[in-house]
């Protein structure tokens, strides 16, 4: 079977076997059958977040556990709690929970990807990430088959991680994630801390208290400018996580380079790596046969791209480069923020 629709880089790899579940109890069943047993095994989302350098000679499982429903509400903190099933894609989420006038994930507009993947790596962008309104999420353990519910300190979220990235990595399955969402948006001011959402704002002509909507407006406004559209030009996104040095480092380097940007962070400094790999002189970079099959975005040089036809090896073989380039001019290490396989 080949993996290429299920991949956002849109790579033609095979896999062994292939199968969908959309339900904890169809997961379990399969889970029993022996070719699953033999493994490897690969659950899949919305594979947006993946890099895939050779074919799958195990089974890969895609989660399309659907459902959307709000769960329970709490009159005295005004919230209410959303349930979705791990499968439903992550932007549908965020759309509902517009539509249902619940707020907290507007800024997270337009992420690809399903809601299942959300927490194993706490998605975040413009200013705020899934843990800020993450409750609880509920995942089959796949050696035994049993659901367990993980609160929000189970998880242990950090900056693009979680347990399940770490010390759970391939034990469990998500099947679904609860949120607690904000009703009354007039007593809960938008975030708005993240200053391209400020300037995209005006640049809508929204001055006064922007609502949910707006917000949401913004982020896909912004989106659409930087990031490529994974249906038109294969990509995961940021390829790599944003390294965090430490202040004597990063005054160092700002002596050097007075340009370079930075936000403080607990312990340290955290540097855009987008910023890294331009000054590198890799932004727009086209590698491969005629007008090039792969290389770094010409708006946003931490997302490689697929151009067609390029195979993992050459994106990861770029992605080595790039490390060691930026590692040589800055002393910065670099890690990758997409699965590698
Ligand atoms: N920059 C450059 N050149 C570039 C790209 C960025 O100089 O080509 C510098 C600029 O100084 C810019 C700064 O980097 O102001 C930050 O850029 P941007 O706002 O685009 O964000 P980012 O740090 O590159 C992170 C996330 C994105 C998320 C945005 C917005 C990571 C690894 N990436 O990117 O997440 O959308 O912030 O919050 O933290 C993803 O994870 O797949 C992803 C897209």
């Amino acid at each position: 079977v080949s993996l290429r629709p299920y991949n956002t880089f849109g790579l033609d790899v095979q896999a062994r076997y292939f199968a969908r579940f959309a339900s904890a109890e169809a997961l379990r069943q399969l889970l029993e059958r022996p070719e699953v047993q033999a493994g490897p095994l690969l659950i899949l989302g919305g594979g947006s977040n993946l890099l895939l350098t050779q074919n799958f000679g195990g089974v890969v499982l895609k989660n399309e556990i659907k459902g959307l429903e709000i769960i329970g509400e709490d009159a005295d903190t005004h919230t209410a709690l959303l349930r979705a099933g791990a499968g439903e894609s992550w932007h549908g989420l965020v759309e509902y929970a517009l539509g249902e006038d619940l707020h907290g994930v507007e800024n997270l507009s337009l992420i690809p990807g399903t809601v299942g993947a959300a927490p194993l790596q706490n998605i975040g962008a413009y200013g705020a990430e899934l843990q800020d309104t993450f409750e609880r999420l509920e995942a089959l353990e796949i050696s035994t088959g049993q659901l367990r519910v993980f609160g929000k300190e189970d998880c242990g979220f950090g900056y693009r991680e979680s347990v399940f990235k770490g010390p759970l990595k391939n034990q469990f399955v998500v099947t679904a994630v609860v949120l607690r969402l904000h009703r009354a948006a007039a007593q809960r001011p938008t975030n708005v801390r993240y200053g391209d959402i400020q300037t995209t704002l005006a640049d809508l002509g929204i001055e006064t208290e922007p609502t949910p909507q707006d917000v949401s407006r913004a982020v896909v406004h912004i989106r659409r400018s930087k990031l490529p559209d994974p249906a038109e030009i294969g990509n995961a996104g940021s390829f790599f996580k944003n390294p965090e040095v430490s202040q004597h480092k990063f005054d160092e380097l700002k002596s050097r380079y007075p340009a370079l940007p930075g936000y403080p962070v607990p312990g340290g400094v955290k540097v855009p790596a987008g910023w890294l790999i331009e000054q590198a002189g890799f932004k727009g970079l086209r590698r491969g046969a005629g007008a090039g099959t792969h290389g770094v975005h010409d708006r946003q040089a931490l997302v490689l791209v697929n151009h067609g036809g390029a195979t993992g090896q050459e994106l990861r073989a770029l992605a080595e480069e790039i490390i060691r380039s930026v590692r040589d001019l800055f002393g910065i290490e670099l890690h990758p923020e997409v699965n590698i396989l």
